[in-house]
């Protein structure tokens, strides 16, 4: 039985998304639709997401994803009871379709309206239906690692999570993107190199590439030198014979790579950024004790061998691996629905504790008819989730 199904839109970057979510008598996260229409098609020619396209393909897909989303859920408008939606971080325009999506069924409904951390949802999205209430997996370590964020967390609650470190140039995914365009492979480039290093044959040591270790403690990231490795690996290093040439107004040394030679160099970088980000999880552990789970999220999440090599880390550290299932690695509303089925809980349980306070605490059923939870006007704020540090 699910007491308060929330409806959670997400638009921060190239993804419309809506679903109807709640927590279950144990606190576990269920989800009832996720409904995602993706943009990739629009972008692809453009090597990247074009903001201003993306503004206007989430105002004209809003609406029918919501429907549908209700729709898959079988339920109506008047069972929600909050709507949530991701306020950021993303790009500002597509944000705001969101937003004002939201904000407009919000007031309609007379419902409460959650703002929700798009990274903190990555963060949380390892719970949907999961086996465990989210309270059971914390205190964890987290990782998030997408397109936009890679970056390790410490998560004692869904109120208070610390930043332990993040990347110092690209986010995972934007160097598996930006690896795949070197290659020539289609927008976004994560999927189409795991695809290619998956191949049976491939040899993931077939090209020696760097995996950053900055300063001896340091527990941020950098992906800038695996991405120039791959570059000369496929260019060529430059070197007196390239600036000759390129002096002389001829074109530098291309190397032409076989399809062998592409898978390889395929799983060779999946393989530095795996082992990068398990060297970084490993110092952010430090001896394990304390993190009862690691939760990971974000696209590159989705990757086999970074799930692969998160699988036997956690193994060792004896962290239990809260990892998502793949339809929810990608962007989604279902993390942003779930962890504003969260936040909602714990507000109610606050005000029932300003309430029985200020009743002194005699004979104060504890119903959230007791609680009609008082739309935070129009705000995205809700309190208890300042800025994360
Ligand atoms: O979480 P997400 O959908 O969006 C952001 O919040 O950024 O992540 C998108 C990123 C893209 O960079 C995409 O290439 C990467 O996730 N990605 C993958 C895989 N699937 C998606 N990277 C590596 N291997 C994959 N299988
Ligand atoms: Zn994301």
């Amino acid at each position: 039985m699910i007491a308060r199904l929330v409806l959670g839109i997400e638009t921060s970057c190239d993804e419309t998304a809506c679903s109807v979510a709640g927590l279950d008598a144990l606190g576990v996260p269920r989800v009832l639709s996720n409904v995602i229409a993706s943009q990739t098609d629009l972008h692809s020619e453009y090597g990247g997401v074009v903001p201003e396209i993306a503004s206007r393909a989430h105002v004209e897909a809003l609406l029918p994803v919501v429907r549908e989303a209700l729709s898959q859920a079988g339920v109506g408008l008047g069972m929600i009871s909050a709507v949530a939606v991701g306020n950021r971080p993303g790009l500002i325009g597509s944000l705001l379709v969101g937003v004002a999506g939201a904000k407009a069924l919000a007031w309609a409904l007379q419902r409460p309206l959650i703002g929700v951390d798009h990274v903190r949802a990555h963060l949380y999205s390892g719970l949907l239906d999961g086996e465990l209430p989210a309270a059971d997996a914390l205190p964890a370590l987290g990782l998030v690692v997408s397109g936009g964020h890679t970056a390790m967390y410490r998560v004692r609650s869904w109120t208070d999570i610390m930043r332990l470190g993040s990347t110092i140039d690209d986010a995972a995914g934007e160097a598996f993107d930006k690896v795949g365009a070197m290659m020539g492979l289609a927008h976004p480039g994560g999927p189409a190199i795991d695809r290619l290093a998956r191949d049976p044959a491939a040899n993931d040591r077939a090209y020696a590439l760097p995996i950053s270790r900055l300063s001896p403690a340091s527990l941020d990231f950098s992906f800038s030198g695996l991405k120039t490795a791959v570059l000369y690996a496929l260019r060529g290093v430059p070197g007196e014979a390239a600036r000759r040439a390129v002096a002389a107004g001829e074109r530098a040394a291309h190397v032409e790579l076989t399809s062998e030679q592409r898978r390889d160099l395929a799983a060779s970088f999946q393989r530095s950024v795996a082992e990068a980000l398990v060297l970084k999880l490993g110092r952010a552990a430090g001896d394990g004790s304390g993190y009862r789970s690691l939760l990971v999220g974000g696209g590159v999440s989705a990757n086999s061998r970074v799930r692969t090599e998160l699988a036997s880390f956690a193994a060792q550290r004896k962290l239990r691996l809260v990892l998502p299932p793949l339809c929810y690695c990608m962007d989604n509303a279902a993390m942003i629905a779930g962890l504003g089925a969260e936040q909602l809980a714990e507000q109610l349980a606050k005000q029932l504790a300003e309430k029985q306070s200020a009743v002194g605490c005699e004979r104060l059923a504890l119903q959230s008819s007791d609680l009609a939870l008082e739309a935070h006007p129009m705000s995205l704020e809700c309190p208890a989730h300042g800025a994360m540090p």
